[in-house]
């Protein structure tokens, strides 16, 4: 029986976590970081608008039953804003949520059997699926029963939330690869080799801002290895992957790094081991039987006009005789909540396995006899609005972009929408151009799948001489094909609000030529690049804002474009931006310590919170997410100073602090600033799988008189100012002693270090930090 995936056990014990994090957060006990570094992984993220957050809802391969449907309608119309939206990954997503009632919404959603975990952050993500999976009359088997057997296992597994970066799987039953298995982390295809089942693995694709291909790393596996292959390539991933470079953390860079050979080494010695230390086998669970509700259904009205060009449009035989599959075309995936309940009630009587979600953002119903395609018609004519459009509407797509996205560029989905107006009043005729995929992303991060569309848009940011405006890269004819994949052509680009016209032109040109191909993709791929390419150059050029203010609005923008409120998003927010956040606390509190103006009291409590952050800032490279100040001085004593990696001389240090002896920690300042040195100098050695270099043992001599590291904050004083105050602070010191200052970007960084040096100091290095710059100095 399909379930979609079963809750993992220790789901409620997570959710009181969460809980009592958002409690001390607001109580100012947690920092906004600390809470979004576990509230991510749990698929919730910050809209632009603060304070307002979203919140992903799993559903494996896009299933979900119309009782869980009527549920998440019921928890969006009390939480959000009255719609629920459909994701090009499958799932559902609740917007314009309050932080204070995700808690209530997680545990309703468990009530029926759906959780928010892995939505989001570092972790092992939704797993994707061809939405015709168990209907497709091309398709070798049935791969939904993989997905829900694979979700279940994955999502209990601990390591599957502390990844590198996210990881995506995806799961296709034909070459045709709707569930786009070649473009994805980990991708199955379902082959039959000599009469057994199993698939074609797929492995280092991806869509981001640096999409590639997935590469062939199997061309046969048997299906019970789908399990340790996955793990395999999770455990790569988890012991290789990089963690420092966030840009370039996903599997793919991990291949493109270590390169072919090597990648498969590696991922051989891993499911060696995984087959030696022996695993349980996904558990293959028969498939929901189709059911034929007992009352309704009309025999097909042959006379209706719109039901027939409706049937079309949206509904295709099944492999099952005499059932059927509708797509449901919801307007760039947003649906009310009325709508959706009315849908799962509807769709109750023809069992649990009725509807999946779609990578288009739609729904497709299954199992539906012919009898009751007309009662499903009339309904959907009464609900959906888009009912009566061709199918091209249901193929037009776009992330959510700058209008609540803190990391849009454009307003992506306003500019589809706008599109879908024009086209709507365009003579065009659009039933002629079939089925092919318009997709918008609001930044390069493809969101909007922009790389495997047939014609895609993302959203950046040009300037000319009056200043920033709206535009799209545009890329065209990507093929998703078992064997053949090949993600869509960059062809040039446009200011946004030229958009429009571009695509009525192309479609026109197509249109106009249509005779001479089988279909859009073929004409995309023969000639229409070219083409594309010439109508890009009468759009590209921009008129001067007093000529044509317009260009320098987005769509649906009624303020002139700007980059302002774009903030860093929240992608890859993971535990391991508790340790950034640590670092950040141990700089910060270095500057408040070279303060002269320090009284006792000050500066006991200063140091006291030096030696807590310092003694948590690693932990989490051991996989300890330390509480409070006993675990991370415990930790610290056990992972660090037990094994060697920080100087022994340091101990007594913690011990003062795990004791509270506060007065003893201000009498060895000195120590205290070089443990926190020691701490920054360990990080600066470690790789990108959290291994340290062994690190260098500090000199009897300088454990009993260390140099004294002064750090000064001079961001925001300009020069020449800056060079005169750090002339000043060297004064005070004596030859061979460390001071460390902060300089803004820009002219401060180019000229104080060359200034400092002609004096005769060195300069022992310089860091890039956030916007600033640390600049360590010895003085002569
Ligand atoms: C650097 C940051 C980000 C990257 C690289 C990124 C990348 C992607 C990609 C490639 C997809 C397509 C799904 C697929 O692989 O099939 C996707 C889906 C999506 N992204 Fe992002 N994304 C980022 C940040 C965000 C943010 C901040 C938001 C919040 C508004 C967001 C919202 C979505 C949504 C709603 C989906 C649809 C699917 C889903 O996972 O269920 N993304 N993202
Ligand atoms: S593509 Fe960019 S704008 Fe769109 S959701 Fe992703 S990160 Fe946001």
């Amino acid at each position: 029986m399909i379930k979609g995936y079963e809750l993992p056990l220790g789901l409620d014990a997570e959710i009181d976590s969460l809980e009592e994090l958002i409690r001390k957060h607001r109580l100012g006990e947690v920092s906004a970081t600390e809470l979004k570094a576990h509230r991510v992984p749990f698929g919730v993220y910050e809209q632009r608008q603060t304070d307002t957050y979203m919140v992903r809802i799993r559903c494996a391969g896009g299933f979900i039953t119309p009782v869980q449907l009527e549920g998440v309608s019921a928890i969006a119309l009390r939480y959000g804003i009255g719609d629920v939206h459909v994701t090009s990954r499958q799932e559902l997503q609740i917007h314009y949520v309050k932080l204070d009632d995700i808690i209530a919404i997680m545990r309703r959603l468990k009530e029926i059997g759906l959780s928010t975990r892995g939505g989001g952050g570092n972790t092992v993500r939704n797993i994707a699926c061809a939405v015709d999976a168990g209907i497709d009359p091309q398709e070798i088997f049935d791969v939904s029963v993989y997905v829900s057997a694979l979700t279940t296992r994955l999502i209990a597994e601990s390591d599957s939330w502390n990844l590198p970066r996210k990881f995506k799987i995806a799961f296709s039953g034909s070459a045709e690869d709707e569930g786009y298995a070649t473009i994805s982390d980990v991708g199955f295809i379902a082959k039959i080799k000599d009469g057994r089942k199993g698939f074609r693995v797929y492995a280092a694709g991806g869509l981001g801002a640096k999409s590639a291909e997935g590469k062939l790393l199997l061309d046969f596996i048997d299906a019970e290895e789908v399990y340790p292959v996955t793990k395999a390539l999770k455990n790569v991933f988890f012991k290789y992957g990089n963690r420092r470079n966030k840009h370039a953390a996903r599997l793919r860079s991990l291949w493109q790094n270590l390169g072919e050979e090597e990648f498969r080494k590696r991922f051989s010695e891993e499911y060696a081991i995984i087959n030696a230390q022996g695993v349980t086998p996904l558990l293959i669970e028969d498939q929901v039987q189709v059911v034929a509700p007992t009352a309704g259904g009309q025999k097909i009205s042959f006379d209706q006009e719109d039901f027939l060009v409706w049937k079309t449009r949206f509904v295709k035989p099944q492999k099952q005789e005499g059932l059927y599959s509708v797509l449901i075309p919801i307007e760039l995936g947003f649906i009310s909540c009325d709508s959706v309940a009315g849908l799962a009630r509807f769709l109750k009587p023809f069992g649990s396995d009725v509807l999946r979600m779609t990578k288009d953002q739609n729904f497709l119903v299954r199992n539906i006899p012919s009898d009751y395609l007309f009662d499903l018609f009339i309904f959907l004519k009464n609900t959906i609005s888009q009912l009566n459009q061709p199918a091209l509407y249901a193929r037009i797509l776009s992330c959510t972009g700058a209008s609540t996205c803190q990391l849009g560029i454009c307003f992506s989905r306003q500019a589809a929408r706008a599109l879908m107006d024009e086209l709507k009043n365009s003579n065009l005729n659009l039933d002629k151009i079939g089925d092919i995929k318009i997709n918008f992303s609001g930044c390069p991060n493809s969101c909007g799948h922009h790389p495997v569309a047939d014609l895609g848009f993302s959203g950046k940011a040009l300037r000319n001489l009056d200043g920033l405006y709206p535009a799209y890269s545009v890329f065209a004819g990507a093929i998703i094909n078992d064997g053949q994949t090949k993600l869509a052509e960059y062809i040039g680009e446009i200011p946004a609000k030229a958009l429009i016209l571009l695509v009525k032109d192309f479609l026109s040109a197509f249109i106009s030529k249509a005779e001479s191909f089988t279909n859009f993709r073929e004409y995309i791929r023969e000639s229409g690049k070219v083409d594309l390419k010439e109508i890009i150059l009468r759009y590209s050029k921009v008129p001067g804002f007093g000529e044509d203010k317009k260009y320098y609005f987005d769509w649906g923008a009624d303020t002139i474009f700007s980059l302002a409120e774009r903030k860093a998003g929240e992608c890859s927010a993971g535990f391991f931006d508790l340790l950034e956040m640590d670092l950040n606390n141990i700089r910060n509190t270095q500057a408040a310590l070279a303060k002269d103006t320090l009284d006792v009291g000050q500066k006991e409590k200063l140091l006291g919170e030096l030696v807590f952050y310092a003694s948590r800032a690693l932990l989490i490279t051991r996989g300890l997410d330390a509480k409070n100040h006993k675990e991370s001085y415990e930790g610290f004593l056990s992972h660090f100073i037990g094994t060697g990696l920080v100087d022994e001389s340091f101990r007594d240090i913690i011990t003062d602090a795990q004791r509270g002896d506060t007065d003893k920690i201000l009498a060895k300042q000195a120590q205290v600033l070089e443990l926190a040195k020691a701490v920054q100098a360990l990080y600066e050695t470690m790789d990108n799988s959290f291994n340290f270099k062994k690190p260098v043992v500090m000199p009897e001599a300088s454990k009993k008189e260390v140099a004294i590291t002064i750090v000064k904050d001079f961001r925001g004083v300009t020069c020449p100012l800056n060079f005169v105050k750090t002339k000043i602070e060297l004064a005070k010191l004596k030859t061979g002693d460390l001071l460390e200052i902060w300089l803004d970007d820009g002219a401060p960084i180019e000229n104080v270090p060359g200034s400092v040096k002609a004096e005769g100091h060195k300069v022992l290095g310089q860091k890039r930090i956030d916007n600033y710059w640390a600049v360590t100095i010895e003085k002569k």
